[in-house]
């Protein structure tokens, strides 16, 4: 997707040095920079202080950081070392222990000294095929887009996401703005309502940078809007990403997400989530009872950071030190109140026949 009007994918290899580079997401909308992995630490370091964060992104960097690792040591040490510390850094994303169990379901048998080699190449194809992925998702959200657009006669369509889904989260195109991308590609009018998506405000800081790059109506609100908004019919459809959807259609994503939901299911709106395979986890079925939900720092809850009038990046304490603050990261949306599924296979109800049809139908052995 675009920045200043130039292609763009969140994490790439350098074409001439093979150098790993980020965007550094912490420090976007207000800073624009480029930040490269020179090592597995620096990618483990990436992921836990949220410089790339997304369920596919996060994957993709996990990725890399195999590769890093043992272009350093090419032993099934360094390999298991590696292993162990990227799945540490951050425990709810799904997308994480399938990138890596992929990366070394393939390096298994590879010789030592052609580990490194075939380490890049497998981490650049799982980069490929997500983004070919949420292309896709973009496109089967489409559909669905369309048929919404129709009852709307011209005005534009109405969308409400939580959290950043878009490119910044995955390669590129992003799971839940894809369909957006392309309805606004489409010629379709459409307006999105942005929440800001406290603590970490990837919507304000993310979502809006996205949707303003590349020229599509939005307005930030505040996280409490929404159910104001539906209840006042100022909403079409709900849309949003996941980081990790259980084998029955449950949906954990971006804490807040739940609340989203439910005033969905009580206005009628319909309520979308957007997600490729590799976020699925069809190992489980019971999302509230099983899916870990990452806590992060209270610090985060206390301090919010953002640009003086001086033009400087600073951060302020909202409330005293002394008030103790809980920060859970993610929350889980049980499958009833998810009108669709959309992937990159197609959409389904979110149920495990809905899934499982969809995962008979794919191509290969996602
Ligand atoms: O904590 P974050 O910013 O990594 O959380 C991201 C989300 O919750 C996204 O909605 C999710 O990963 C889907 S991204 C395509």
């Amino acid at each position: 997707m675009l920045i200043g009007g130039q292609p763009h994918r969140s994490i790439w290899r350098d074409a001439k040095s093979g150098a790993i580079r980020i965007i550094d997401q912490t420090r976007l909308p207000h800073r624009f920079e480029i930040k490269t992995l020179g090592d597995l630490e620096a990618a483990c370091e990436a992921i836990r202080v949220m410089r790339v964060r997304g369920a596919p992104l996060i994957g993709a960097t996990a990725a890399y950081g195999i590769h890093l690792a043992l272009a350093v040591d090419g032993s099934d040490g360094s390999l298991d070392a590696a292993s162990d510390a990227l799945i540490a850094t951050r425990p709810t994303a799904v997308n994480l222990r399938w990138a890596v169990e992929r990366m070394r379901a393939v390096l298994r048998d590879v010789p030592v000294d052609a580990r490194a080699a075939r380490a890049r190449d497998e981490a650049d194809r799982i980069c490929d095929e997500d983004a070919d992925a949420c292309e896709s998702i973009g496109t089967h959200g489409l559909g669905l887009f369309e048929s919404l657009a129709t009852a709307r006669a011209g005005e534009p369509l109405r969308i409400l996401t939580h959290c950043n889904a878009g490119w910044l989260a995955t390669v590129d195109w992003g799971t839940a703005l894809a369909p957006i991308y392309k309805a606004h590609a489409a010629g379709i009018p459409i307006h999105v309502w942005v929440d800001e998506t406290r603590p970490r405000n990837q919507g304000a800081s993310l979502t809006a940078f996205e949707l303003r790059e590349m020229g599509i109506p939005h307005t930030v609100v505040v996280d409490n809007a929404g159910g104001h908004l539906m209840q006042r019919g100022e909403v079409d459809a709900v849309i949003v990403g996941s980081d990790r959807t259980t084998a029955s259609g449950d949906v954990c994503n971006k804490i807040g997400t739940y609340l989203k939901a439910l005033a969905a299911h009580a206005h009628d709106v319909p309520f979308y989530v957007a997600l490729p395979f590799s976020t699925i986890d069809w190992s489980i079925e019971d999302g509230v009872a099983q899916i870990p939900i990452e806590e992060r720092s209270s610090e985060e809850v206390r301090e919010i950071t953002g640009l003086t009038a001086e033009g400087e990046v600073a951060s302020v304490a909202l409330f005293d030190a002394a008030s103790p603050a809980a920060n859970p990261a993610f929350d889980v949306t049980p499958s009833r109140y998810v009108t669709r599924l959309v992937t990159e296979h197609g959409v389904c109800r979110a149920s495990r026949a809905g899934l499982a049809a969809l995962r008979a139908s794919a191509p290969t052995s996602d």
